[in-house]
């Protein structure tokens, strides 16, 4: 069982110094609009993925009227207790210790603390750009498989050395090719790792998205959700051979697993054109619970469950369906914020939750 106890926030976003400790599996925390439940939220996902789930910019993160911000989080795995604690100065690089020792790569970190979250905006996930919905096959991937994280890390640096290259032939009007193939090289394996794991793990996901999303739409629908990569028509190496006088007129590495997409489709046409608010919804939930049960299975213990908003999303009963799900059957800590502590409350009554209220 993965628990929090404590969170102690310092000049994080727009908290000064303030703690909480949570006494219970189950955690409603309520406040008026700006109070500052997504950033309690933010600040709990911030010790699991070593950063914000909102941006990538430390200096955002930090509360305006200060220049650096602290991070402690007293977690309980399974016996083991883990003290994270994050020391960010927007000068210098920042520090992440667990259990006091520093972390020579933030990367080594994720997966320890399994979490997933369900924020206001993920409807983007559906109906966005292929960016968002790369961004969630890898949030769920570098959890379970330490060396996935790796491997796109890697993959991404080579990827920009191939793009600046690709602009130096342009201004030089000369092509070095011995150059270009060991970047194409280097960039080769990487890739194929991490396609060969987009492809292995979509395979688990796909079954429980679409289990997820009978369960919550209470319907026949049917949806799918299909991982697209052009290195399944090709191998890597000849596409990059292939692209290449594309690549050289647009300076940049046309195709790649950072092109990969996944198509979701309702009933066999496009989601997003056809899906209504509600489906839409549905299938976020969907997918973010299929990410939750897929953590569940491989780690052998529930994910913590960070639900921002969410009464806001789903009506009444898909919600009571939802709580009852993630409450009952499984055993993870889950965060749920309001704007009614009433609401709250009432549910937590309801479904005979035994949970705790922090009104901010
Ligand atoms: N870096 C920051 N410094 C100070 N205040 C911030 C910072 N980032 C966000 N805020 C403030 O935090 C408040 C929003 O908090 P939030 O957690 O989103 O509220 P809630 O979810 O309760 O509606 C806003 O008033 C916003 O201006
Ligand atoms: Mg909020």
């Amino acid at each position: 069982m993965l628990r929090l106890h404590k969170i102690t926030i310092t000049h994080f976003k727009n908290y000064d110094i303030s703690y909480f400790n949570f006494s219970k599996n189950i955690i409603g925390i309520s406040g008026l609009n700006g109070i500052g439940k997504t950033n309690l939220l933010d600040a709990i996902y911030y010790c699991c993925f070593t950063k914000s789930y909102f941006t990538n910019t430390d200096s955002l993160n930090t509360n305006f009227e200060k220049d650096g911000f602290r991070l402690e989080g007293n977690f309980d795995n399974s016996g083991d207790l883990q003290k994270i604690t994050c020391i960010n100065r927007n000068t210098s690089k920042k520090e992440f210790l667990l259990n006091d020792v520093p972390y020579e790569k933030l990367s080594k970190h994720i997966g320890l603390l399994p979490a997933v979250i369900i924020a206001p905006d993920d409807v983007e996930i559906i109906i966005g750009g292929s960016e968002g919905r790369r961004r969630y096959l890898d949030t769920v991937i570098c959890q379970l498989d330490g060396e996935y994280l790796q491997q796109l890390i890697i993959y991404n640096k080579v990827l920009l050395q191939r793009n600046s290259l690709l602009k130096r032939f342009a201004e030089q009007g000369k092509i070095d090719l011995g150059l270009l193939e060991i970047i194409n090289n280097q960039l080769i394996n990487p890739g194929k790792i991490v396609f060969e794991k987009r492809e292995r793990f979509s395979q688990k996901l796909i079954p429980l998205i679409e289990l997820f999303y009978k369960r919550i739409a209470d319907n026949y629908e049917t949806v799918s959700f299909i991982y697209r990569s052009k290195l399944q028509e090709n191998d890597f190496e000849s596409i990059l051979k292939k692209m290449f006088e594309k690549d050289r007129i647009v300076q940049r590495t046309s195709e790649g697993i950072h092109k990969d997409d996944i198509t979701l489709t309702l009933n066999e046409q496009p989601f997003k054109s056809i899906a209504s608010q509600g489906q839409r919804k549905s299938l976020l939930f969907a997918l973010k619970l299929a990410q939750y049960q897929l953590l569940k299975d491989y780690k052998s213990f529930s994910p913590i469950l960070l639900l921002d908003d969410v009464f806001e999303k789903l009506d009444e009963k898909r919600m009571e369906r939802l709580l009852q799900w993630v409450c009952h059957e499984n055993d993870g800590q889950v965060f749920i914020t309001d704007t009614h502590p009433q609401r709250l409350q009432s549910i937590f009554e309801k479904l005979q939750i035994d949970g705790q209220l922090i009104e901010l």
